[in-house]
């Protein structure tokens, strides 16, 4: 089965479903944030080297990049869990550094874990205020606004197209998708305007990743800048408007949407000149009908 370019079906929606048009042109909104040649060393060992990136509000950049490319390195910089080593990371024009991830979200730059720091027994709404608790009184007799914060809960909630029935239920219970998509909402409430998703499908099935694209597409029509970290070219097509492709620790690719199909993504993914010498290698394999297997696509950049 050869795979068709451009939009496409994929988990039985297409992606024009989810996928606006640009609004503007990049380099016509200003980036957010701004990685200009950023290297990491840890000791002697190169995480990152000489990478760019922008993030805009209202647009989706997709890191990819398979195991040890740097991905986890990369989004640690910008979150302000490591420093870099090497060149310019940008805040609204201005160079920074940041020393923990609390000056990050100070600057408006949430990241959502893959485990989510939840208190798994613990409601929804509480869950969704957890250490930023509202309260109502004056102190000594100061207590915890619960209805305020439940109503916020199911507002916010329902902003953002999510739509629970019970917020008393322990937020364990939910599915991944649902856990990682009130994690969305909840950084949307406290004021992100960077959202960075650590491979927020990757544990999840089929239909759960689908409910997650979709948060990603309402956070970005709520003017977001995110940045979503994917092994999956596949999720990364469906919402992104931007892709690096990260191949130890350098760029590989750094493309807008219009210059990249999903074809040519998944070839760099997948690294073109392995996959066509793993086709070779196959050909001395009794059993392996080489010429039935998909043809590798030359990439157009290199
Ligand atoms: N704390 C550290 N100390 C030393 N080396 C590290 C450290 N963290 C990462 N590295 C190295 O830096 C490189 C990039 O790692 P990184 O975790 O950023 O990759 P990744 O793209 O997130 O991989 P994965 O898909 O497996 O999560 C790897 O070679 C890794 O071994
Ligand atoms: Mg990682």
């Amino acid at each position: 089965m050869g795979a068709p370019s451009g939009r496409q079906e994929v988990m039985g929606m297409t992606t024009n479903d989810l996928t606006k048009p640009t609004p503007a042109a990049e380099g016509t909104t200003e980036p957010v944030v701004q990685l200009k040649g950023v290297g990491k060393l840890y000791g002697n060992v190169r995480a990152l080297e000489g990478i760019d990136l922008d993030v805009r509000p209202g647009q989706v950049t997709c890191v990819l990049g398979d195991n040890g490319a740097g991905k986890s390195t990369l989004i640690k910089i910008i979150s302000g869990l490591h420093q870099h080593d090497e060149g310019e990371y940008v805040v609204d024009g201005k160079p920074v550094r940041l020393h923990n991830p609390r000056e990050a979200l100070n600057l408006g730059i949430a990241t959502v874990y893959q485990d989510l720091a939840t208190v798994p027994l613990m409601p929804v709404w509480r869950n969704f205020f957890l250490g930023s608790e509202l309260t109502r009184g004056p102190w000594p007799i100061r207590r915890l606004d619960i209805e305020r914060m439940k109503e916020t809960t199911q507002t916010e909630l329902s902003a953002m197209g999510i739509h629970l029935d019970n917020l008393e239920q322990p937020i364990g219970t939910l599915s991944g998708g649902q856990r990682q998509s009130v994690a969305i909402a909840r950084a949307v409430y406290f004021g992100a305007r960077v959202l960075i998703l650590d491979e927020p499908t990757a544990a999840l099935g089929v239909k759960q990743s689908g409910v997650v694209l979709k948060y990603i597409a309402a956070a970005r029509e709520r003017g977001l800048g995110v940045i979503f970290i994917t092994h999956n070219p596949h999720h990364a097509y469906m919402v992104g408007d931007h892709f690096s492709v990260l191949r130890l620790g350098a760029l590989e690719l750094n493309a807008a949407r219009d210059d990249v199909s999903l074809e040519e993504l998944t070839n760099h993914m997948a690294g073109g000149t392995e996959l066509a010498a793993l086709k070779h290698e196959l050909a001395q394999v009794r059993g392996v009908d080489v010429e039935e297997l998909p043809e590798v696509v030359n990439s157009p950049s290199t």
